[in-house]
């Protein structure tokens, strides 16, 4: 089982980006978290991070036919790009949405995301732990 993770505009800022709302834990600590539980459940996982919406896209075009399964925090894009929606739904690799925060419980722009009925599902408000939840949603369908 291979998967591919990948994060949006700003995340790499985590620990010091409003740590009342995303934590005090850095984007490097997300990976090591990440790391621990592939290893832990038998998983490649890849994660890549980038500020650009056509890296993203890149990353999205490549990842097919190579994973298993994509994990996205598109960040802010999320609630915006209809390119990122078209990217994920024009690759044949199944999406889980993740999102740190709560979004239904913030700001009205981001109670929508327009990426997130391109994916199979979205995780909302759990932390770091959403990702892990994601990697175990692909890992037991896998079997
Ligand atoms: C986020 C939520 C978005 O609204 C925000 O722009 C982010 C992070 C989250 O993980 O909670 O950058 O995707």
């Amino acid at each position: 089982m291979k998967l591919l993770i990948l994060n949006g505009p700003n995340l790499n800022l985590l620990g010091s980006r409003e740590p009342e709302v995303y934590g005090n834990t850095s984007y490097n600590g997300l990976v090591s978290l990440i790391a621990a539980h592939a290893e832990k459940r038998q998983i490649t996982a890849d994660v890549e991070q980038y500020n650009c919406e056509g890296k993203l896209i890149d990353a999205i075009h490549a990842a097919d036919g190579r994973y298993g399964g994509l994990i996205i925090n598109p960040g802010a894009l999320s609630h915006y790009s209809y390119a990122l929606h078209d990217a994920i739904k024009a690759v044949s690799v199944d999406a889980v949405e993740v999102h740190l925060s709560n979004i239904s419980a913030r700001e009205e722009f981001r109670s929508k995301s327009v990426t997130a009925p391109a994916c199979a599902g979205q995780i909302s408000g759990l932390g770091f732990y959403g990702y892990l939840a994601a990697m175990d949603f692909f890992k037991q369908r896998d079997v």
